[in-house]
């Protein structure tokens, strides 16, 4: 029997995806599904359209599902718990503290924002790059006296650079990173996202809290559980991160100095070679290459790797040594905000942990 699954914001961004992920998933089936006041007690077509215009803000592209066009949206006290096996959360991270602690007293929470991810006994997962510290979250379940537990992705401008760097930090000791992101317009959500004013013809400098989370959260991705604790990483990053007039997908131009002598082809037959082992492979929602490395000098280009791997695969190109450090490498990366950065990674996190039987 399916494990039956709730999404929480599932009108936002974020939530759009999950609904299209979950379309007929061998292992989970969506039996209930929240989002604020302004539209609970709507029918979910009804939900995610615009009262004034009409339009129905379905931003996947294609049909929106049939099985959730007709399901009443609920509140989050309407959600029943005892109907579930798990929860997919997709709130801003003000309102999801509340929301995702009180789910978790009963079920395991599967998170796509930052309300938890800082603290002690709360991992950052990425499905494949350190699923061992998923061991943390019976740590956690215990700590708080849950039933569940919170199981954070992390950022989805971290994602590609943690997921880049991991071999790296591994075989080369990558131990300063300099990273400037190109972030898509879908990243900063729906409400209230970025307004066409302001991001058509531009480029936005700044975006709130986002470089400190990436520094923070690599190093604990990347860093190593021991007695009940992530010890971070010992590398130290510095980003400047933007956004672009593109719909989805971040770009990230990644400077790296290593401790050992690396060059192009040696990182990709690491890629290659790590493409080989990752843990995830085969899974439904996992790609078939985790990572693509690239020679030719115009790749990568979010209107093309967007669609490489279902939106999973991690591309890396423009890798080029860099004399600048002693020892280092230059690239830019592309990885899917809402696919492997969100919703979607979220979804392969879950087949991971239910294959650890920890659903
Ligand atoms: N967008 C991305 O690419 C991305 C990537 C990684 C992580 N994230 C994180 O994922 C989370 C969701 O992001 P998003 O981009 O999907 O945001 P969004 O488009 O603004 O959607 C927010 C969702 O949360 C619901 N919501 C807001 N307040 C609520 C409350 N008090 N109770 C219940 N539901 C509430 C909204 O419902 P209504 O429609 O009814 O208002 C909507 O469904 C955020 O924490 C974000 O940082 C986003």
């Amino acid at each position: 029997m399916k494990k039956k699954v709730a999404i929480i914001g599932v009108t936002g961004a974020v939530g759009q995806e999950f609904v299209q992920t979950l379309k007929n998933h061998p292992w989970f089936e969506v039996t209930q599904i929240a989002a604020s006041e302004r539209s609970a007690g709507k029918k979910y077509v009804e939900a995610i359209s615009d009262p004034n215009s009409g339009i129905v803000s379905w931003e996947i592209g294609g049909e929106i599902p049939d099985y959730i066009k007709e399901m009443t949206v609920k509140n989050i006290d309407q959600i029943d718990v005892s109907q579930l096996d798990l929860v997919f959360s997709a709130v801003e991270s003000v309102a999801a503290r509340e929301i995702e602690a009180k789910f978790a007293a009963d079920l395991p929470v599967i998170s796509t924002s930052s309300a938890f991810r800082y603290e002690e006994d709360v991992p950052i997962l990425i499905p494949g790059i350190n699923d061992e510290h998923a061991e943390l979250l019976e740590f956690q379940k215990k700590n708080r006296n849950w039933k569940g537990w919170i199981a954070p992705l992390p950022n989805c401008t971290t994602t590609g650079l943690a997921i880049t760097l991991k071999p790296l930090y591994e075989k080369y000791g990558a131990k300063k990173v300099l990273m400037t992101s190109m972030q898509a317009i879908s990243g900063a959500g729906r409400t209230p996202g970025v307004s066409a004013m302001n991001i058509t013809d531009n480029i936005i400098p700044y975006i709130p809290n986002e470089e400190e989370k990436v520094r923070k959260e690599t190093r604990k991705i990347l860093g190593k559980l021991k007695d009940g604790k992530i010890e971070d990483a010992d590398i130290r990053v510095s980003c400047t991160c933007t956004r672009v007039p593109v719909i989805d997908g971040h770009t990230e131009s990644v400077f790296v100095e290593t401790k050992q002598d690396i060059d192009p082809d040696k990182a990709k037959e690491l890629y290659m070679e790590s493409n080989k082992s990752i843990s995830v492979a085969g899974l439904p929602s996992a790609p078939e290459e985790y990572y693509v490395f690239h020679e030719d000098p115009t790749r990568p280009q979010p209107r093309i790797e967007r669609e490489v791997g279902g939106g999973m695969t991690t591309t890396i190109g423009r890798v080029e040594k860099e004399e600048l450090f002693e020892h280092g490498l230059k690239y830019v990366l592309f990885s899917h905000n809402k696919k492997m950065g969100s919703a979607k990674g979220a979804v392969l996190l879950a087949e991971m942990l239910y294959k650890k039987g920890k659903i």
